[in-house]
């Protein structure tokens, strides 16, 4: 599925256009976050008839609602009278959905069932009116949507993805939201993806933080598809330093890696910390950070929120770095480590499938 670079040509990369132009944002909008499968939630926050989520798949508003079946359904979430985005709320339980322009209301599945003024709409067969259906599927317990109603499964897509994650060997389906951060960046999207998807920075911007727990020099990266595992074990001494060594682990390596296009996946010792970026703007990006345990790991350990946010700070400071360099003419990517920056040119060449 991999074809050449329509932007490769005598230096590696892309060009800086690419993480500033708003005509590059918009096709990125267009194209790949209209039509790949996405991370939007955790089943749990879905467990009753009428539970619903709302979410912004590029430009598109999506909803993800449990129906009285049990199932789950992902609908876009536009009126077909004139278009008015429907739910507002990020959470809630409804019903039936209600427009709040016109007051049109639409069952569970979608399905238009009342109109206000029916008698002004002499022709209208409401049979025949429904909200845009988008798809949703499960691994894990994560809850995936593709705006588009056709194409790959999320298996298909996932291309082998959770056989690498079953390495853990914890139950996903087990983990529940035990903390969260939001962070906004001056920062593209991309750039922070590239950053997570290289450990070549390491030694120097978490000299401190993560050099004293990972076997830097053995992380292993693995693509697969679209998604890039990485594969990071840990130092085998373990760390004299208590806030290290209570991160430590002797018998498994952490889990890591990038599900295209917007989720990243940490395991460790005492839970999971999954990341979710979303691009607000050609120069401007959403990182959430979710921390889940499995209940047998909270008891054990409950999370201690200070243990991420010395690690995004350092991740956060680099990727600016970038975006403060890409709009100079000098701004080139001359050479990538075979090994170590492997995930940034695989990432390029998913983009450029898109693209
Ligand atoms: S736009 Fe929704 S009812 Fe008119
Ligand atoms: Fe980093």
């Amino acid at each position: 599925m991999t074809r050449s670079l329509p932007f490769a040509g005598a230096s590696l990369g892309l060009p800086g256009r690419y993480y500033t132009e708003p005509e590059i944002y918009q096709r990125e909008l267009k194209t790949l976050w209209r039509s790949s499968w996405q991370w939007v939630g955790r089943v749990e926050d879905l467990a009753a008839p009428g539970d619903y989520l709302t979410c912004m798949l590029g430009e598109e508003p999506i909803l993800v609602l449990r129906d009285e079946q049990g199932e789950l359904v992902a609908l876009h979430n536009v009126c077909p009278h004139r278009g008015a985005r429907l739910l507002s709320e990020a959470r809630g339980n409804c019903k039936m959905l209600q427009c709040p322009y016109h007051a049109w209301t639409f069952d569970r599945q979608g399905q238009l069932v009342a109109v206000l003024q029916p008698k002004w709409f002499p022709d209208l067969d409401k049979s025949q009116i429904s909200l845009a259906r988008a798809r949703v599927e499960c691994w894990g317990g994560f809850v995936f949507v593709n705006p588009d109603a056709e194409g790959e499964s999320l298996g298909e897509y996932l291309a082998g993805y959770p056989d690498y994650l079953a390495g853990w060997g914890e139950r996903w389906e087990d983990l529940r939201e035990v903390a969260r951060t939001s962070y906004e960046e001056p920062i593209n999207w991309k750039f922070i993806v590239e950053n997570y998807v290289e450990d070549y920075h390491f030694t120097i911007a978490h000299a401190r933080s993560l050099v004293p727990l990972f076997e830097v020099q053995n992380i292993r990266t693995l693509p697969t598809g679209r998604h890039i595992p990485i594969l990071v074990p840990y130092v085998s001494e373990p760390p004299a330093d208590p806030a290290t060594f209570r991160h430590w682990e002797q018998h498994r390596p952490s889990y890591q890696g990038f599900i295209f296009p917007n989720m990243m996946i940490n395991t460790g010792k005492s839970g999971c910390s999954v990341w979710r970026v979303t691009p607000l703007g050609p120069e401007r990006s959403r990182l959430e950070t979710i921390h889940y345990q499995t209940p047998g790991q909270y008891a054990a350990e409950p999370y201690l929120p200070e243990s991420w946010a010395e690690v995004m700070e350092e991740d956060f400071a680099v990727c600016r770095l970038l975006q403060q360099g890409v709009g100079s003419r000098a701004y080139q990517v001359r050479s990538l480590a075979e090994e170590h920056e492997l995930g940034v040119s695989h990432f390029h060449q998913v983009l450029a499938q898109y693209l």
